[in-house]
């Protein structure tokens, strides 16, 4: 399969684009397009073989279920059913944004394969103006994962999607750099309180401003027990060479450094501007040291960046989990595999 990676933006001809994007989902085929977290792999959810290719272009195991994308805040309730009240409230304050939605799924519309024969649905409104003018154009839902391989991190540009998808997706519509640069906020609102599966672009905090009470899922211990984000108990985004957090401290950073040298081993530094040192092999600057969000957009490009290096160890630099902290700390635990440097 030849993959065309097609920039979408005012210069050039996008209602061209935007209907070959149309024509290959309408026959049942896989499109990649930009929203504002990350890129996501599209087909129409409501048809499961279409889907099915999802599954295989990611290599992504087909226990762990899909997120539908719509286009207009109504389209809830084509695809929910015992819609709770406090979905309403969240739609209004957060969608286009973000955040996703668990509900009852409603019987017989989206594709069993989408769900993974969960009894419930995740549905988001993407916010941003090439996934939306898509959704619209073609009046359907959109399920859509990350648009990577399975285990890699989420495409923040449509090169990393073309890195990990070329011959496996006919289409990437090329928007340019994602914003949020993390994946949208689970939230299961068919329980009280509402319960965080994974945290993301809308906070915490910004939802109990709106709604109360939420509680943050915790990662099941055992393995083997269905855990409530079925994607929570793969290991995502592990780069090639182990990765380590360490704390946001100078001297820290350069102890470890000196003892990894010792060892003959090199090392790739993910961290903020302000603590920028030569004494490591490469170093993917984060942003500055107190803005989380600008982390956030730059991490998973970072995270791609050590994998073109020689290193053989990463060394990230944690930040605090307040606000999008949270989800920047979730991915890196995930990354890391819980592993810290110790000295
Ligand atoms: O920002 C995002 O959410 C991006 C963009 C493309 O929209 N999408 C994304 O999709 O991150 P994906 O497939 O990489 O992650 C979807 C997560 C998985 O962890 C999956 O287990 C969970 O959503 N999920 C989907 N349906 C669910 C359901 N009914 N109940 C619980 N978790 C669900
Ligand atoms: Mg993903």
């Amino acid at each position: 399969m030849d993959t065309t990676q097609e920039i979408v933006d005012n210069l050039v001809d996008n209602d061209r684009i935007y209907e070959q994007a149309v024509d290959i989902l309408k026959s049942g085929g896989i499109v990649a397009f930009p929203t504002e977290t990350v890129y996501g792999l599209g087909a129409i959810a409501t048809d499961g073989q279409a889907v099915q290719r999802i599954f295989e272009a990611k290599g992504r195991p087909s226990d762990n279920p899909l997120i539908v994308h719509i286009g207009n805040q109504s389209d809830i309730e084509k695809y929910a059913t015992d819609i709770p009240e406090i979905a309403e409230v969240l739609v209004k304050a957060f969608w286009p944004g973000p955040l996703t939605l668990i509900m009852e799924k409603k019987p017989g519309v989206i594709a069993d394969v989408v769900t993974a024969g969960l009894s419930t649905v995740a549905i988001r409104m993407p916010d941003h103006p090439i996934a939306l003018e898509l959704l619209r154009k073609l009046d359907q839902p959109l399920a859509a994962p990350s648009a990577n391989r399975s285990g890699k991190p989420s495409p923040t540009e449509a090169d990393h999607v073309y890195h990990d998808l070329l011959g496996r997706v006919p289409l990437i519509l090329d928007g340019g750099e994602t914003g949020v640069g993390l994946e949208s906020t689970i939230l299961d609102i068919t329980v009280t309180p509402p319960v965080i599966l994974r945290p993301g672009g809308i906070t915490k905090e910004q939802l109990e401003d709106l709604i109360g009470t939420v509680h943050m899922a915790t990662l099941p211990t055992d393995q083997t027990s269905a855990p409530r984000a079925p994607g929570m108990k793969y290991t995502h985004y592990a780069p090639e060479a182990p990765l380590f957090v360490i704390g946001p401290n100078a001297d820290t950073i350069a102890h470890a450094l000196e003892t990894i040298h010792r060892q003959n081993k090199r090392v790739a530094i993910i961290g903020p501007d302000e603590l920028y040192t030569e004494r490591a092999d490469w170093y993917f600057s984060t942003g500055p040291i107190n803005s989380r969000e600008a982390m956030a957009s730059s991490l998973y490009k970072a995270i791609r960046q050590c994998d073109n290096t020689k290193a053989d160890i990463i060394l990230a630099v944690e930040t605090d989990l307040s606000g999008i902290g949270a989800a920047v700390m979730n991915r890196l635990d995930k990354a890391s595999d819980g592993k810290r440097f110790m000295e």
